[in-house]
């Protein structure tokens, strides 16, 4: 096995991360799956419990390998608001349907200011995106960076925008004996040009602290990397869980503006459960979001997407009853799911749980979970969890029951062992 220099830090090549002594691990997938299946682990059955696909929320083509109607499946594999879209986005959708046959705004500048006052930065600062993902991919191809630093398991797309864009991309692996938890002073951004972390962590539910954040920027500024925090979930935990919260240590918009080199990437397709209608944001300094915005084609968010954002965001108490509530469900459904023999959920600081199924196949367990209607996500794509992981999202409380009922009887059958 090929050793880094950095191993007396726990650096480790990457055929050594799902053992996890933790640390940095080399640039090859562990993992496979692709979205169209190429590259995905073989198990010798059948879809799903052959290959692990690379994305949750795959509804349509489980109906039709069911050969049922879409909307009666119960998707826990996407994890999205189970509150839905607030009202007034719907209805701001429906005023605007006569608004198809015309361009929307260019550069979506209206929509780049409300999101700029709620997320307490400059509209310079702010740059909008059809979902966050485009701009993990934009933010790659801009930046150019040669060699990335993952810390992971985490949500696969970093990986995939940055090899596009011809980085180098190496692991930092967090171990499940830690809780999954990411001790920012083991982690040596030096040598790196950018540094991936998400949180809360897709799909651990790991919330890293502020101030740990705080810290670990310090440690990318005097390293010359720069470092993306992906805050997808972050309205589910609160708005002072945010870099961008004013007063956060030493690195917030309200001191002085977003500096340069940290990037913050933020989604309103969970929050607002507005995942068809792709909308998303990234925070950078004014001269970085100037550099993304000129590389970007103009009409990026369709007049439907702008609307429902614009109103979403205008939704006063939409968020503080949707932490309430998704709190309120999660701990309900993290105690079902701890009574099950076999399955042990992990804390999570979002809306969807990640769950340990010991000794059994979590494509089995998926398969068998879709064989009743219900989808969750195997987790066997994500780098660190090879096997014996689903992630499942929280949804309404009826909802939550059906999934609690059908994985208690596929535990109990001793189904994907
Ligand atoms: C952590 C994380 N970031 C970003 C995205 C992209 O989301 P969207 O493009 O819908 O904003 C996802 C989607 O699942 C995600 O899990």
């Amino acid at each position: 096995m090929k050793r880094h220099s950095e191993e007396e830090q726990g650096v480790v090549d990457r055929g050594e991360h799902a053992g996890g002594s933790g640390g940095v691990a080399g640039s090859e997938r562990v993992a496979g799956g692709r979205e169209d299946g190429a590259g995905g682990r073989e198990d010798g059955g059948a879809a799903p419990v052959g290959v692990a696909p690379e994305h949750g929320g795959r509804r349509r083509e489980a109906a039709r390998r069911l050969g049922i109607p879409k909307e009666e499946l119960l998707d826990f594999s996407a994890s999205i608001n189970p509150l839905g879209p607030p009202e007034a986005a719907v209805g701001a959708v429906r005023r605007t349907l006569a608004e198809i046959p015309y361009y929307p705004e260019e550069r979506a500048g209206s929509l780049t200011e409300l999101i700029a006052g709620f997320l307490g930065i400059a509209p310079e600062e702010a740059v909008p995106g059809n979902g966050s993902i485009e701009l993990i991919y934009w933010l790659a191809a801009v930046l150019r960076p040669r060699s990335v630093l993952i810390v992971e398991p985490t949500f696969s797309e970093y990986r995939r925008a940055c090899e596009a864009a011809g980085a180098r991309c190496q692991s930092f692996a967090v171990r499940p004996e830690d809780g999954f938890q990411l001790d920012v002073t083991r982690l040596d951004p030096r040598g790196h040009d950018m540094v991936f972390v998400c949180n809360p962590n897709n799909p651990t539910g790991q919330l890293i602290l502020a101030e740990d954040l705080s810290y670990l920027w310090q440690k990318c500024r005097s390293a010359g990397a720069a470092l993306v925090v992906d805050e997808a979930f972050i309205d589910f935990v609160g708005p002072g869980a945010s870099l961008l919260f004013r007063g956060a240590a030493g690195c917030a918009a309200g001191n002085g503006g977003v500096p340069a080199g940290l990037f913050v990437i933020r989604s309103f397709t969970k929050s607002f459960a507005l995942a068809g209608l792709r909308v998303g944001a990234l925070a950078a300094a004014v001269d970085s979001a100037r550099r993304l915005r000129d590389s970007m084609p103009p009409w990026r968010i369709n007049v439907l997407g702008q609307a429902a954002a614009a109103a979403a965001l205008a939704e006063g108490d939409y968020l503080a009853r949707t932490r309430k509530e998704t709190a309120r469900l999660r701990a309900r459904l993290q105690a079902d799911l701890a009574a099950i023999d076999g399955v042990e959920p992990l804390p999570s600081a979002a809306n969807f749980i990640l769950c340990r199924v010991a000794g059994r196949n979590a494509g089995a367990v998926t398969a068998g979970l879709e064989r009743q209607g219900i989808l969750v996500r195997d987790c066997r794509s994500f780098a660190g969890l090879e096997d014996g992981y689903i992630r499942v999202a929280v949804r309404a409380g009826h909802e939550n029951h059906q999934l609690i009922t059908a994985l208690n009887k596929i535990m109990a059958a001793g189904d994907g062992r």
